[in-house]
């Protein structure tokens, strides 16, 4: 499809986070969403826990509130905190009248309302799901309400290269005035103007080897803020899922942690439940501590995997809570009724990213960042499970709010220069991308891992240097791909990641280094904020301000 002239608003992903934001908008103005791939391939569409908020009578605000709170390790912002939570079930009511079917089952009076999970962390039951596919009926609902509206065009297939800024076209300010866009089936990049660019393009984790998300979790939104100006904060905090399907061709299928809420145990290849000896909240605690638990002990026993047991439970209760699982685990020869599946820790979140206000407002003027792509403050230094889905509604409630009054503000669109590919030839050597794709996993699993030392980061950091290096150089020379302009978003993320992890001299929360073993408690908590180096205020520290 073509692109269409200068929409109002440029929307940089259709998952959770664009598409909600889109719906929202669209009443009023004209709406371009882009998907590099697919448009249901991101995070979104293989969420299976749910979303949290407080619709129970015996839950409140204050006890989701505190709970986050605990889970983040004292890096979370209060305030976003309580602004999140306040709007969960207002978030929670939008999704079911856009259609969403979420499980719902008679409670104890006898009223039929939604059914509530419980997950790691949170002390009530506030989970609400459609069954364990949450993220496939959000994002296919939201995607048909999408191609429904006449003032939405969704362009998959068309991936951002970069933002085009004031700045880079040498004009007065910083502000966002569009973004360079390659279609993928053509292979032409065109400028595409708008008054407000919205980045919701999900996270990071396939920086490392191991992860359960989808191939485009390659950091590109943050990527392209940091070149263009904005500061990014947290990004040492990657979160690991405690439990993917071990499985070789299983691609870290992710086994929820609803699982685990309902009762699973988790279990050393003897059959030992082992949780015990870590936390007092055994197979309940945050990822974080449970993540690190089955590493420890993998590694102290040399065993490839642990396993997840819930055949204690009634047959029925299984195959009914978790459909798609159990099919899942059974199309790879586990019987999860009968036998414990095995699981390891593979990359799941980025608690870290693009600094945002509760208006979802970056640093660069009319651009905004929602969602997983997005730091607000929300999930500290370790985010409480169910808790994203929850900050991209919330998030794009607030920043359409916040478009909607800055629209008619927007100066029009300046006439964009054209991609320049009068210096570039066609790559003959591909194989770097693939060996640099591959290298650089394999050194951010091994060395910017569950467990970090110094040691090991500065080993990480002389690897990432030297690839950025020769990304610039290919990228400078040879005509894009998608290929290329992914590793080029993740060899930059990867080297922030790194960055923020050698900063952080303490261990918090998904940051756990051997160096240094506990948390700083004799000063007060920091966030770890990066300034772009040419960004920098006259009075800024280069970065670690703190909040
Ligand atoms: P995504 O849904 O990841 O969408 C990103 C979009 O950006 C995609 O459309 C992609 O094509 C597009 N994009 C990226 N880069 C570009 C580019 N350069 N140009 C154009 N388009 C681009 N969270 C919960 O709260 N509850 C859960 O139960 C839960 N379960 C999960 C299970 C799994 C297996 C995974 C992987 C994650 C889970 N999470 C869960 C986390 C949650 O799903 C994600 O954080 C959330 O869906 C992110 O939504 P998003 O809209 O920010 O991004
Ligand atoms: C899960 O279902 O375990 C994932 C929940 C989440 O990542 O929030």
């Amino acid at each position: 499809m073509a692109l269409p002239p200068s929409p109002d608003v440029l929307i940089i992903g259709s998952g959770a986070a664009g598409l909600s934001l889109a719906l929202r908008l669209a009443d009023a103005t004209r709406i371009a969403v882009l998907a590099k791939g697919a448009l249901h391939e991101g995070s979104t569409y293989y969420a299976q826990g749910g979303v949290s908020a407080v619709l129970d009578a015996s839950d409140s605000i204050e006890s989701h509130v505190q709970d986050t709170l605990i889970a983040g390790a004292g890096l979370c912002h209060a305030d976003t905190v309580h602004f999140t939570v306040e709007h969960g079930r207002e978030v929670i009511e939008w999704l079911s009248q856009q259609g969403v079917p979420f499980t719902r089952e008679p409670n104890t009076e006898g009223i039929v309302d939604y059914h509530l999970h419980r997950e790691g962390g949170h002390s009530h039951r506030r989970i609400v799901h459609a069954a364990d596919a949450t993220g496939r009926a959000i994002q296919t609902t939201l995607e048909e309400r999408a191609h429904e509206h006449p003032n939405i065009t969704l362009l998959d297939q068309h991936i951002a290269v970069d933002l085009i800024t004031s700045r880079k076209l040498g004009l007065a300010g910083n502000r966002c005035l569009g973004a360079y866009v390659l279609d993928q089936r053509s292979g032409q990049v065109e400028a595409l103007a708008a008054r407000s660019v919205v980045l919701t393009t999900g996270g990071a984790s396939r920086v490392y080897l191991y992860s359960s998300n989808p191939d485009g979790s390659t950091g590109d939104g943050i990527a392209m803020a940091w070149r263009a100006g904005c500061r990014v904060a947290n990004m040492e905090f990657m979160q690991f899922h405690p439990t993917c399907l071990y499985h070789p061709q299983a691609k870290n299928f992710l086994i929820s942690e609803a699982v685990r809420g309902e009762g699973g145990y988790l279990l050393l290849p003897d059959g030992t439940r082992f949780m015990r000896n870590f936390d007092v909240r055994m197979e309940l605690a945050p990822r974080d501590i449970v993540a690190r638990a089955i590493d420890h002990e993998m590694k102290r026993l040399g065993t490839e995997c642990v396993y997840l047991d819930i055949s204690h439970k009634p047959a029925e209760f299984i195959r009914s809570h978790f459909p798609n699982i159990y099919a899942k685990c059974l199309e790879y020869g586990f019987d999860m009724i009968h036998q414990p599946i095995p699981v390891v820790p593979a990359a799941h979140y980025t608690c870290g990213g693009v600094v945002t206000d509760l208006q979802a407002r970056t640093d660069v003027e009319g651009l905004y960042a929602i969602g997983e792509v997005a730091f607000t403050g929300l999930h500290g230094a370790n985010r409480m499970a169910s808790n994203s889905l929850l900050e991209c509604l919330v998030f794009a409630a607030a920043g359409a709010a916040d478009i909607h009054l800055q629209l008619d503000r927007a100066p029009a669109s300046p006439l964009l220069p054209a991609w320049d590919e009068s210096r570039v030839t066609d790559s003959d050597e591909e194989v770097v991308v693939s060996h640099n794709w591959a290298e650089l996993r394999q050194f951010m699993w091994d060395y910017v891992g569950i467990v970090r030392t110094d040691k090991r980061l500065q080993r990480a950091r002389r690897r990432v240097e030297l690839l950025l290096g020769e990304i610039d150089e290919y990228y400078g020379n040879f005509r894009i791909s998608g290929n290329l302009i992914e590793l080029r978003n993740l060899a930059q993320v990867a080297e922030l990641i790194i960055r923020s992890a050698l900063a952080r001299k303490e261990s918090r929360g998904l940051h756990y280094t051997l160096d240094y073993p506990q948390a700083n408690e004799s000063e007060p908590v920091q966030d770890t904020v990066l300034v772009p180096v040419n960004f920098a205020g006259a009075d800024a520290p280069p970065y670690w301000t703190h909040r």
